[in-house]
């Protein structure tokens, strides 16, 4: 995704300054064209001709001493891709307030390209108010801030405010970038097995562990989409992909079903609970109390509500079977999916928390394909390249 992309690197003065060589390396590694622009804080931490030996061009350090007589705005007009790693505090509160005193903060105010951030701080700078608010601006200026790690600090501290890895922060600029075969669409995922309470402290639930469905919106996220992924598990970080946490079946519904109507693609990878306790009990079920009877009730089908709306998106289901994938043919016509993806999860290799799946795609008419044991997140890629075929088929052109 990088390759032949402009990419301006903006390094302030803090002590991962060092570490934006790292960065610089991996982008040009990546293909990235790469320029290179330095507050003089930064030179104090790093000197400028490690940039110029790793890019090939020397980078800009002060304004007023370049051949160029506006550096900023040509940096700014020319890249397609700003990343500023690291961003001090002071960084931060600069591109913020649009104040451009120095020459990385200009830069990113002469911009119109996407915008990175890779903050790195003491951790009290990091969680201080003024820079929690900060940070609020700038994602509001749609800015893709990559948050800083827990570990080492400076002067022999430790805690969360060190700089992202390079190759997260890479992945960043890739995934900021517009380009890609499903740039325009919009996906919408489900993932991870939702809990439904019993009391304040138990839940009904199940063993999926998410990363089926955060692999498939990892990769459509690569290919240009913007995704929207709905889940009960951990999510993912990508600048394209929102993340809504949910709990139960009743909150994944109200989530997925607001978002359903403007979107293009959806794909029902949670393994959602049918049932869930009719009432939760407010406190906590006691042992002494003997074992208690739990009265069930239905929960809405998520994928069910989708598949009924009038102008619905490409509809994506799972079906975990146990001991073969007979149902699912049944399945895919009953629940009247595009496309449903079934897996035996009591096969060696697929099903809940595993890397890898074995999948047969089922079509609504009845045809199945097999597909070998493959990592869950080259399934993600054969799948939107199926779903590409079959979105085609049907007219649509991304
Ligand atoms: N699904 C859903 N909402 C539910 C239950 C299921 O959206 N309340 C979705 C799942 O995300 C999956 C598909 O429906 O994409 C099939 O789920 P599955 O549990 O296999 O289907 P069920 O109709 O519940 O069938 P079964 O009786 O086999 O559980």
């Amino acid at each position: 995704m990088l390759a032949g992309r402009r990419v301006v690197l903006g390094i302030t003065g803090g002590v991962a300054a060092y570490k934006a060589a790292y960065l610089a390396r991996r982008l040009v590694e990546r293909g990235a064209v790469v320029r290179t622009v330095m507050t003089d804080a930064a030179t104090e931490f790093i000197g400028p001709h490690t940039f110029a030996a790793i890019t090939g061009t020397r980078p800009v350090v002060d304004l007023f001493d370049a051949d160029d007589v506006s550096p900023h705005t040509t940096l700014g007009r020319w890249a397609d891709a700003i990343v500023v790693a690291p961003a001090t505090a002071a960084t931060l509160a600069r591109l913020a307030n649009g104040l451009s005193d120095d020459s990385v903060s200009a830069t990113v105010l002469a911009t119109a390209a996407p915008v990175v951030i890779a903050p790195a701080m003491h951790t009290e700078m990091w969680m201080h108010p003024a820079t929690v608010s900060n940070v609020e601006r700038l994602e509001s200026f749609g800015y893709h801030i990559v948050s800083p790690e827990a570990g080492a600090l400076a002067g022999g501290d430790t805690g969360l405010g060190r700089l992202a890895d390079p190759d997260r922060i890479a992945d960043a600029v890739a995934g900021v970038l517009p380009g890609g075969p499903l740039t325009g669409v919009e996906v919408l995922i489900t993932a991870g097995g939702t809990r439904e309470p019993i009391d304040r402290v138990r839940f009904l639930g199940n063993h999926s562990s998410g990363k089926m469905g955060n692999a498939i919106a990892a990769a459509a996220a690569r290919r240009g989409a913007h995704v929207t992924l709905v889940t009960a598990g951990p999510g993912i970080e990508h600048p394209r992909v929102t993340v809504v946490p949910v709990d139960t079946a009743a909150e994944m519904a109200e989530a997925t079903w607001e978002m359903a109507e403007k979107a293009d693609v959806a794909v029902m990878a949670a393994a959602v609970a049918d049932f869930r306790p009719a009432k939760a009990l407010d406190g906590k079920l006691r042992r002494s109390d003997g074992p208690p009877m739990i009265e069930l009730e239905p929960t809405p089908d998520v994928l069910r509500g989708i598949s009924e709306m009038t102008d619905r998106p490409f509809l994506v289901g799972f079906a975990a079977e146990t001991g073969g994938i007979d149902e699912a043919v049944a399945k895919a016509q009953r629940k009247d999916v595009d496309l449903l993806v079934a897996n035996d999860v009591t096969a060696p290799g697929s099903g809940f928390g595993t890397e890898t799946n074995q999948v047969t795609i089922v079509l609504p008419d009845g045809s199945t394909d097999p597909w070998s044991l493959l990592p869950k997140s080259e399934v993600a890629e054969r799948l939107w390249d199926r779903i590409a075929e079959l979105r085609k088929s049907e007219g649509t052109s991304t």
